[in-house]
């Protein structure tokens, strides 16, 4: 019952202004037929769970330096990739990881399932992680939802709760949302929460997604997400 999030909107301004990170195929890249490597953007998800982008690319660069396939992660010794993971924090997704990377090597034969449930299968893979590297790696469509996503469709739809009581509608409004360039408006919707509707200052005036956002039309964007009473 929520009106779906303008997706050609976002794609257009995503096309002009899609940050450039490191596992990233940019969308001119994408268009000419280049895809992600699903290696790349699996670790990269995973590495982004409790940390910032900008914290983590140089850990990327430095792990895809040394592990350049997911051949040489899973043939790594597990104490050399826990060394180069030191100060990414939670050490149990470090292990997931290795693990993870065995399993593909000797379940999958090196490559990376291709559906969300495919992947959801594999140590360590949730449904984000499992939604992020489908829709960025195979273009299935499928809502990408993260908690920067959340804070984003809160605003757009002036949710009056807390979002934790109405996830299963974000959810519906932002799947019934998702266009053909599934990857593209996944990314697109990441760097907008990242960039535009961050979480102390929402760029309105700049932001594709203004013209049906009812937290703009009231001029109230920082009132939501609405806290849960404690
Ligand atoms: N945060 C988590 N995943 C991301 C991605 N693929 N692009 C930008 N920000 C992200
Ligand atoms: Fe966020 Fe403002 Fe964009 Fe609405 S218009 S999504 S509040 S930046």
């Amino acid at each position: 019952h929520h009106h779906p999030v303008d997706s050609s909107a976002v794609l257009d301004w995503y096309d002009l202004h899609a940050r450039d990170l490191p596992w990233r195929v940019s969308p001119g890249d994408r268009r000419a037929g280049i895809s992600p490597d699903p290696y790349r953007v699996w670790l990269s998800e995973v590495m982004l769970q409790q940390t910032t982008v900008a914290a983590v690319k140089a850990y990327f660069l430095r792990f895809t330096g040394l592990w350049p396939t997911v051949f040489d992660l899973a043939a790594a010794p597990l104490d050399a990739v826990l060394r180069e993971w030191a100060g990414l924090g939670y050490y149990a997704r470090a292990r997931n990881l290795h693990a993870c990377a065995q399993a593909v090597v000797k379940e999958h034969g090196g490559v990376f399932p291709q559906s969300s449930a495919g992947l959801q299968a594999l140590p360590g893979i949730g449904a984000y992680t499992s939604a992020a590297i489908a829709a960025i790696c195979f273009d299935e469509p499928i809502a990408v939802l993260d908690g920067n996503l959340d804070r984003v469709l809160a605003r757009f739809y002036a949710v009056p709760v807390p979002v934790r009581e109405v996830k299963d509608d974000l959810r519906a409004a932002l799947q019934a949302s998702v266009p053909k360039r599934a990857g593209d408006f996944a990314q697109a919707m990441m760097d907008l929460g990242a960039t535009i509707c961050a979480p102390r200052n929402a760029s309105c005036l700049i932001c594709p997604l203004q013209p049906g956002c009812i937290a703009a039309r009231e001029g109230t964007p920082l009132l939501y997400p609405v806290k849960p009473a404690k």
